[in-house]
């Protein structure tokens, strides 16, 4: 059976990492990424260009953890107590225990690392606690570090979606990657 339940919210920690609930307070460092166009690049959403904008994210992901939808967390690092990016987990299917993998970090903080770190505590977190059996992501094709940083976890390329995903008004291919629980739990045996 897959466990959705995010009340109390799960605080998850990793060695530089504090990953928690997006609040109000993390605005302004929302607003450096999700204005990015460099973060946006890829997805589906145009940067942001207001504070209020940023509010409705942030509303937006409140909403769905009360709902069990989707769980976002933000990526505090350590040193700072800043927020320097977000991940979630969500598009469950309870029947095939199944969910979906996203994830931006502020662009100042890329090649560090953060995501590698952020991602593997959400992988634990939904396989250990959620029961999930599969965790799957699809990567618009040219976001290489995003294939990279999930090959670094163990995912594997399935094969590439056609026309799966609309990103800013165009149908776009999804390169499919995913990691099983009894891989996960072989791997981090070995
Ligand atoms: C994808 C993203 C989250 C990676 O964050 P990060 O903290 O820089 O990731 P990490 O440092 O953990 O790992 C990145 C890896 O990709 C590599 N990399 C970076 N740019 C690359 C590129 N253009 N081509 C190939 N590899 C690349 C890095 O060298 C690193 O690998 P290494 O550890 O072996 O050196 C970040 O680039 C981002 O926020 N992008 C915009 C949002 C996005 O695309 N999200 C994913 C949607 S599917």
């Amino acid at each position: 059976m897959l466990i959705k339940c995010f009340i109390p919210f799960p605080i998850l920690e990793t060695e530089r990492l504090i990953l928690r609930l997006v609040e109000d307070r993390d605005a302004e460092q929302l607003y450096e990424i999700l204005s990015d166009a460099e973060v946006a690049k890829f997805d589906y959403f145009y940067p942001v260009t207001s504070k209020e904008q940023v509010l409705k994210f942030i509303e937006r992901y409140k909403k769905e953890i009360e709902e069990n939808e989707e769980i976002t967390w933000g990526i505090i690092l350590k040193e700072t107590n800043k927020l320097i990016g977000t991940c979630c987990l969500g598009s469950f299917d309870e029947g095939a225990r199944r969910g979906e993998l996203g994830y931006d970090i502020a662009q100042v903080k890329w090649g560090k690392g953060y995501a590698t770190e952020a991602l593997e505590a959400v992988i634990d977190y939904g396989f250990d606690i959620m029961n999930l059996n599969r965790i799957e992501a699809t990567i618009t094709p040219g976001n290489d570090a995003s294939v990279k940083v999930l090959s670094k976890l163990n995912f594997i390329q399935e094969g590439v979606v056609r026309e799966r995903d609309l990103i800013k008004g165009k149908l776009e291919d999804g390169i499919m990657m995913s990691i099983l629980k009894r891989d996960y739990i072989k791997k981090s045996r070995e």
